[in-house]
């Protein structure tokens, strides 16, 4: 198989993320029956995964966006986060589900899940596509994740270095020297 310019390897094939997405959907649609759910989609890297999902639920389902911000270097995030787009809509008496593309220390989500729950949801849960667990540093309650991967960066599918990698179909892993070649020479 040939790989793309900065992909080391394919981690999860294209096939392999799909089948998983429907089974995520099949799962959050039996959870949910009987009940409208919104998904809180964090801005950009949740967006392939997220209209996948969506398109998977057989119950009724609208979608909201957050944008946030973690001052950090280019692979790690500082859990300090900052708001750049809040969402539209009221989440009071809501069920809200967050969709995230991956769970790395956890910083970011934790942060995000006490924002959100501050705002009297009726239910809020998590579903995560990837999940780094050797990397945690603070605890997230994830009800739904769809793959646990390595202690490796990854891009593809909704997933970035520096902006680029986002359109691959697949999820695969960085090639190690362009993380040395972003980070080393940073001020
Ligand atoms: P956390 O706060 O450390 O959990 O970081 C979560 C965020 O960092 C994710 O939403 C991603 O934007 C980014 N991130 C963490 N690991 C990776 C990775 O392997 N590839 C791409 N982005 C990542
Ligand atoms: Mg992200």
């Amino acid at each position: 198989m040939t790989v793309d310019h900065g992909v080391a390897e394919v981690l999860l094939d294209e096939a392999t993320v799909q089948e998983r997405v429907a089974a995520l959907g099949a799962e959050i649609s039996a959870d949910f029956e009987g009940r409208e759910v919104l998904l809180v989609g964090v801005l950009k890297g949740a967006v392939f995964f997220m209209a996948d999902l969506m398109r998977r639920l057989s119950i009724p389902c609208e979608i909201d966006f957050m944008a946030i911000s973690s001052y950090g270097a280019a692979t790690d995030s500082s859990g300090v986060v900052r708001i750049l787009k809040d969402l539209d809509a009221n989440i009071a008496g809501r069920h809200v589900l967050v969709v995230e593309d991956i769970i790395d220390s956890g910083l970011t989500l934790s942060y995000l899940m006490r924002t959100l729950r501050a705002r009297r949801p009726a239910t809020l849960e998590i579903c995560a596509l990837l999940t780094k667990p050797e990397r945690r540093e603070i605890d997230v309650p994830v009800r739904y994740v769809g793959f646990e991967i390595p202690n490796r960066f990854v891009i593809g599918y909704g997933l970035d270095f520096a902006e680029r990698y986002r359109n691959l179909p697949y999820i695969g892993v960085l090639d190690p020297d362009l993380v040395t070649a972003a980070t080393s020479g940073a001020p």
